[in-house]
């Protein structure tokens, strides 16, 4: 008989008379004539309680049944005495599928994040683990959603490709060659150049640039994928690899971009909490006891918008001792920009009119000659969830930065001539998958909402 959802008969509406289910041990209890396991399918949080009694098939070798085994029941959902579960299932027929022996590392007790991510490969079938994971999944389909049903078309940009959109060179390059037998330059050096098969090609930062090539012929697109960064980064909230999902539009300047920004944000948010209730009740509970109110509290009103002159100000009449200086034309750390999200506005913030120096080359130019039409979406306990701006659409403005900024023509001829012909306004964004999980959940460090965290120096699996 197929196999049913634990999800599913946690929602029946009456008793089963046959019902089969299969999954992973979580516990075992035994009496004399009985014994109890507890069986997690991954469908959902619960794990359904499933009764063995001495009639049933399969009890004579049940023995080495342990935590960790994989097994198939069949037998009667029927109410539970139990508490905290309405159903139950009364087994007739038990069968183990792979044993598990006390060498499992996931026996009944609290591990560390920190134990549970050298065992990157069990940790999903942890209580935790599972919920980040199907709130991930949950995630990406709520995405997908909320720029289907406004009529963006997904755009699939490349991995490997020759341009650095943020211009940061934090880049991991993509090579063919034999390290035992590079092709070497005429002075004998080994010739980088060819790396990819004859070019310099490296795993993508961002998107962007591609993706404005298809909004200025679709009219808005998006783009969900993997990108990389080869920074040098050990905090809790950068990873070499993430996900990252970027919106563009054309027709769009930044005030249209910025609206775009906070509804996608709230539109997502919300359809989780409908989705997870279970799962994000493990995080309300467990992991962090404001984050149900936070998010409600997100849901609720709208972000602060705010230039970065303002909040410059703002951080300046806020007679705090900051570690990095403030001052106009600094990057804001992630101390400042918890000073303005949890201690002043405690909300999100979008900063928007950055100095220009601080910026891309692609970035619109303000009249003002100093700012540039970019945007950063700030939450609590994070810090930037979403960098975007209005793009320089005008030819002779954007030749001008990307001199400024040493970045060739010969080589972005392509993005040059989105300029030349038909040219429009257009903006955009980038959000990272990462941290927006990060905040729904309230977990607190990105290696533990990604399944195999890549992080400076660890790529063990
Ligand atoms: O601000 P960033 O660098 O912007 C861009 O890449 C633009 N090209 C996006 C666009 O306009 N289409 O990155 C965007 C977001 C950040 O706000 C942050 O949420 C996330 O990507 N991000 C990272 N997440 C995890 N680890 C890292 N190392 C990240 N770097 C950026
Ligand atoms: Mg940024």
């Amino acid at each position: 008989m197929k196999r049913l959802l634990i999800a599913d008969l946690m929602k029946s509406e009456g008793p089963r008379d046959e019902v089969t289910i299969q999954g992973w041990v979580r516990t075992r209890r035994d009496s004399k004539t009985f014994f109890f396991l507890e069986v997690n399918d991954g469908s959902c949080l619960k794990s359904m309680q499933v009764v063995v009694n001495e009639d049933a098939t399969g009890y004579a070798d049940s023995k080495p049944i342990a935590t960790g085994a994989s097994v198939t029941v069949v037998g009667k959902l029927v109410p539970s005495q139990g508490k905290g579960q309405m159903w139950e299932i009364q087994a007739s027929s038990l069968e183990m599928l792979g044993a598990a022996d006390d060498s499992f590392p996931l026996q009944k007790k609290r591990h560390s994040n920190e134990y549970l991510r050298e065992i990157a490969h069990l940790r999903p079938r942890t209580n935790l683990y599972g919920a980040v994971f199907r709130i991930r999944s949950k995630l990406a389909f709520a995405i997908h959603r909320f720029f289907n049903d406004r009529q963006f078309f997904y755009v699939h940009t490349p991995i490997v490709t020759a341009s650095d959109c943020e211009g940061a060179g934090e880049l991991f390059r993509v090579s063919t060659l034999d390290p035992k037998n590079p092709p070497l330059t005429e002075e004998g050096e080994v010739d980088s150049a060819q790396d990819f098969f004859g070019r310099s090609t490296y795993l993508t930062v961002s998107g962007q640039l591609e993706g404005e090539t298809y909004a200025t012929a679709l009219g808005n697109i998006y783009t969900f994928g993997p990108t990389f960064r080869a920074e040098n980064s050990h905090t809790s909230r950068h990873a070499s690899e993430f996900w990252m999902i970027e919106p563009e539009m054309a027709f769009c300047d930044l005030a249209g971009d910025m609206d775009l920004a906070e509804e996608f944000v709230k539109s997502v948010i919300e359809e989780v909490m409908e989705t997870c209730k279970d799962d994000l009740q493990l995080f309300f509970n467990f992991v962090d006891k404001e984050l149900k109110q936070r998010l409600e509290f997100v849901l609720s009103r709208p972000f602060k918008r705010v230039t970065y002159t303002e909040a410059v100000d703002i951080l300046l009449a806020s007679g705090k001792k900051f570690e990095n200086k403030v001052e106009w034309g600094v990057n804001l750390q992630s101390e400042h920009e918890r000073y303005l999200t949890e201690e002043h506005f405690k909300s999100p913030v979008t900063l928007y009119d950055y100095p220009k120096t601080l910026k891309p080359f692609y970035m619109r130019a303000n009249d003002d000659g100093k700012t540039v039409a970019a945007m950063d979406v700030l939450v609590p306990g994070i810090g930037e969830i979403v960098g975007g701006s209005q793009r320089e659409e005008r030819l002779e403005l954007l030749l001008e930065n990307m001199k400024a900024h040493g970045i060739s023509e010969e080589d972005y001829w392509w993005y040059v001539d989105l300029r030349k012909y038909g040219s429009v306004p257009h903006a955009g964004f980038g959000l990272g998958f990462e941290r927006l999980l990060m905040f729904i959940t309230g977990v607190g460090n990105i290696r533990d909402v990604i399944p195999y965290p890549r992080t400076p120096g660890h790529a063990e699996f």
